[in-house]
């Protein structure tokens, strides 16, 4: 098993691919824990982590709420120990044109999105730096590098999330903690479904176009992000750090 002897902290892993890599870490022998602002889906999570024999423990967060994380970490040391891996993956769903946006939709997606990413490390940090090969993945998006129409505070949000790697991966290579991101191109998930619906679209018809986009002429699936995320945290990627992993079937190579 690739993740013997490791706890991994995972955001978001209620839902879609923050499931999917807590499923899979699990199954490569880590210790999880299931951070998620939603009760139900993160117990869930931990169902079906148990259920394949697995170890998870699911904990409430809202990881915009630095005291929140606070407890968080907190709790995750009292259940594991120490933390080996992070992986930032919660996310504000917020798009539009700028007209559009107003000044809460910045603050929630901001406040997820980056500052969110920056208290759970600013947290973890302490125990991160006990490891001898501690990790941190950002799940960023191809929305991090590529423009999209009436998409400019996620965008944005996502863009940081790329600096926010490159500067934490800078600053403490010196605690022998790497830092990456993984940008997802689209993928299956229930954010997905929900921006389909929100823009009316038929979701059969709109997951073939979003699919034709790439070179494979399909979405991804949430595991495929996954094992990108495994290979991040592995001893494999011992020598990987400040850098971006794109999973997108080549939609974003011209
Ligand atoms: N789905 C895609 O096509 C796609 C593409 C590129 C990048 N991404 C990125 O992948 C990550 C996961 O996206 P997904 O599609 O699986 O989304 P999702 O909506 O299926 O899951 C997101 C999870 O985050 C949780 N969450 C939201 N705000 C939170 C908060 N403040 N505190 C704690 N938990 C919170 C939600 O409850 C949910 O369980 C995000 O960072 C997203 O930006 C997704």
């Amino acid at each position: 098993m690739r993740l013997e002897n490791k706890n991994a902290l995972i955001t978001g892993s209620g839902n879609g691919i923050g499931r999917a890599i807590a499923e899979l870490f699990a199954k490569e022998g880590a210790n999880v824990v299931v951070a998620d602002l939603e009760k139900e889906s993160g117990l869930e999570t931990v169902a079906n982590i148990r259920k394949s024999g697995g170890n998870a423990k699911f904990i409430q967060v809202d990881t915009s709420d630095i005291d929140s994380v606070d407890k968080l970490v907190k709790d995750s040391i009292n259940q594991f120990g120490d933390i080996n891996i992070l992986v930032n993956n919660a996310a504000a769903f917020v798009f539009g044109k700028i007209e559009d946006v107003t000044k809460s939709d910045w603050e929630k997606v901001l406040g997820v999105n980056v500052i969110g990413y920056a208290n759970c490390v600013k947290q973890s940090l302490e125990s991160l730096k006990k490891g001898k090969d501690s990790s941190i993945i950002n799940i960023a998006s191809v929305s991090s590098f590529i423009a999209q129409p009436e998409f400019v505070p996620y965008n944005t949000s996502k863009g940081a999330v790329i600096q926010l790697s490159k500067c934490l991966a800078m600053d403490l290579a010196n605690y022998k903690i790497r830092v990456n991101s993984i940008c997802p191109g689209s993928i299956r998930t229930r954010a997905t479904d929900k921006h389909i619906e929100s823009l009316g679209l038929d979701p059969e018809k709109a997951y073939k176009d979003f699919g034709n986009d790439s070179l494979l002429k399909r979405i991804g699936n949430p595991k495929e992000i996954a094992y990108g995320a495994l290979f991040l945290a592995s001893n494999e990627a011992s020598y990987i750090t400040g850098t971006e992993l794109v999973i997108d079937g080549g939609a974003t190579i011209d």
